[in-house]
């Protein structure tokens, strides 16, 4: 009888002659190097992997607005005002696109909205460092919205399809994020002493936590494999830290100001870029809530869907009415 248990228990483990096929199928896509669309077959743990990633993607780029649009406000000029207030809404719009995204892969946005809410899911742990001065708009852009197009350029090809196009758009616009940025840091940089002296602060506390943007060093990454494997990924973390700072430190030779990072040197022999070692303490404990605004930003996105609901009744109330007079 438990023989007989056993076998029935391996026997269900065995994939069927469908499953067989159905897997052959989607090695044969990634292996052509095409893609995977929301109607074809993927192994669960693909379509959770991405789930999740895709997802906390849209997040970050919702929690992403905060800091930025605390100095919108208090910009200096009504044109820093402006590129400001289109910069915070391109953001807005990242989120709406990557959520669709994450929607073709079959949990629904209320869901995936709730995760965030109830701090079930993780967004970038960037954010929940404070935005201290005006200076911190141009940090934020060339270093921030940096290290997202250098993670992001390559992510224009993951084998999801929904994916790889939405961040083909995100990625122009994080371009000129990058360049508002950079472009705010200059002009400071050829400013008053006070106002060099703001942009040099401002890169100091953001170049460290921009580094650790992409992920904890490859040996302690363990699910970059998987996501390289199906070629999600194409580049491992270390690899696109290396592209990144060996690119910022060459910009801020333009800025005539420096990176608080001695030990910063472009090694001939390996080909690579030595840089400081990074507190992944530190970022840990942001990644669990601990940094300086966890709590702040949670609470603020808490109270923009709270005072948002109103907005989300009336738009479904109008589709409603608008499929109803359809009908008819
Ligand atoms: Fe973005
Ligand atoms: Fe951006």
């Amino acid at each position: 009888m438990a023989a007989t248990t056993q076998n029935d228990s391996q026997l269900s483990a065995v994939p069927s002659y469908e499953e067989q096929q159905s897997q052959a199928r989607f090695d044969a896509i990634i292996d052509d190097d095409s893609r995977i669309e929301p109607r074809d077959w993927m192994p669960e743990a693909y379509r959770k992997t991405l789930t999740r990633q895709v997802s906390q993607h849209a997040h970050s780029e919702i929690i992403g607005m905060q800091p930025e649009a605390n100095w919108i406000t208090r910009a200096p000029s009504l044109k820093r005002k402006a590129i400001l207030i289109a910069k915070v809404q391109d953001e807005a719009g990242h989120g709406l696109y990557l959520y669709s995204a994450a929607e073709t892969l079959g949990t629904a946005r209320d869901e995936l909205n709730e995760q965030l809410l109830t701090g079930r899911a993780k967004y970038s742990s960037i954010f929940n460092y404070p935005a201290r001065t005006w200076a911190d708009m141009g940090a934020i852009g060339w270093l921030v919205d940096g290290a997202a197009i250098a993670n992001q350029v390559p992510l224009c090809r993951a084998s999801y399809g929904p994916y790889g196009r939405a961040m083909v758009r995100i990625c122009k616009e994080e371009s000129f994020h990058q360049r508002q940025g950079f472009e705010i840091l200059l002009a400071l940089s050829r400013g008053t002493e006070a106002q060099k002296k703001m942009a040099q602060d401002a890169i100091n506390r953001f170049y460290e936590p921009s580094l650790m943007m992409f992920g904890p060093p490859d040996e302690q990454s363990p699910n970059s494999k998987q996501s390289m494997a199906w070629k999600i990924k194409r580049f491992s973390n270390d690899d696109l830290r290396q592209r990144f700072v060996g690119m910022i430190a060459e910009q801020v030779k333009v800025l005539g100001l420096t990176l608080p990072d001695p030990e910063l040197r472009f090694d001939q022999e390996s080909g690579k870029w030595i840089h400081k070692d990074l507190n992944w303490d530190e970022f840990m404990s942001v990644i669990k809530g601990g940094g300086p605004m966890n709590a702040h930003r949670m609470e603020r996105r808490r109270a923009a869907h709270r005072e948002g609901a109103w907005v989300r009744e009336a738009a479904a109330a109008y589709a409603n009415k608008q499929a109803q007079s359809e009908v008819a």
